[in-house]
């Protein structure tokens, strides 16, 4: 297993630019050889194909791609996490939330590429998102579980059903 150093603690949210990336990019780990590193970057100008890749690897139902374009535009966070090798980026996650822009934000789409997951990545990138939500002075934060996942969430603080609040859906006949 690669060993992945924790490059911060103390202030995550802090800018520190790359050139490969726009918007904030925040290096997160390096591998004990320096030569791969990862990053993440709340850039949305991401290739769409290779997120669909990403989520084809978990097995994801496909979605069309003019609807995530669309759904990237429109949320109020987009992360992804990059490793990068030398001048190559790969992206091995994503996290995205919508939201009111005062109160409420709900986070979606979370995935870590399986080559990458049970180190620890999914729980950085999650806590990431909700640091980014707080530094924006939001405070209510809520997602829809997989029931699979449920636990991963509660770990980071996720309550289910709070003072018996259940979450509906409505679909169309
Ligand atoms: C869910 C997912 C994002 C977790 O990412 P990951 O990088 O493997 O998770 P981490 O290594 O950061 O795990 C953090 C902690 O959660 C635990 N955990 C991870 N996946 C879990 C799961 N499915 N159920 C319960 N606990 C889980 C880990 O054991 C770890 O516990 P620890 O802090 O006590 O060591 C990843 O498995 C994934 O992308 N799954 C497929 C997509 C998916 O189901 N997304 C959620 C849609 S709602």
């Amino acid at each position: 297993m690669v060993f992945w150093k924790r490059l911060f603690t103390a202030d995550p949210v802090a800018p520190p630019q790359d050139p490969q990336f726009g918007g904030e990019a925040v290096e997160l780990f390096s591998n004990g050889s320096g030569e791969a590193r990862l990053f993440f970057s709340t850039e949305r100008d991401l290739d769409l194909y290779e997120l669909e890749e990403l989520c084809d690897a978990v097995g994801w139902a496909r979605r069309p791609i003019r609807k995530v374009k669309k759904a990237i535009e429109c949320s109020f966070l987009v992360v992804t996490l990059w490793e990068v090798r030398g001048k190559r980026r790969r992206l091995v996650g994503f996290a995205r939330a919508t939201s009111d822009h005062a109160f409420n934000a709900t986070v979606w789409d979370v995935v870590v590429h399986p080559n990458q997951q049970s180190k620890g990545l999914g729980k950085a990138l999650m806590e990431y998102t909700i640091r980014k939500l707080r530094s924006a002075d939001i405070s209510n934060i809520t997602l829809f579980a997989d029931p699979h996942v449920v636990d991963f969430y509660r770990r980071l603080g996720f309550v289910l059903d709070p003072e018996g609040i259940k979450g509906m859906f409505w679909y169309p006949d």
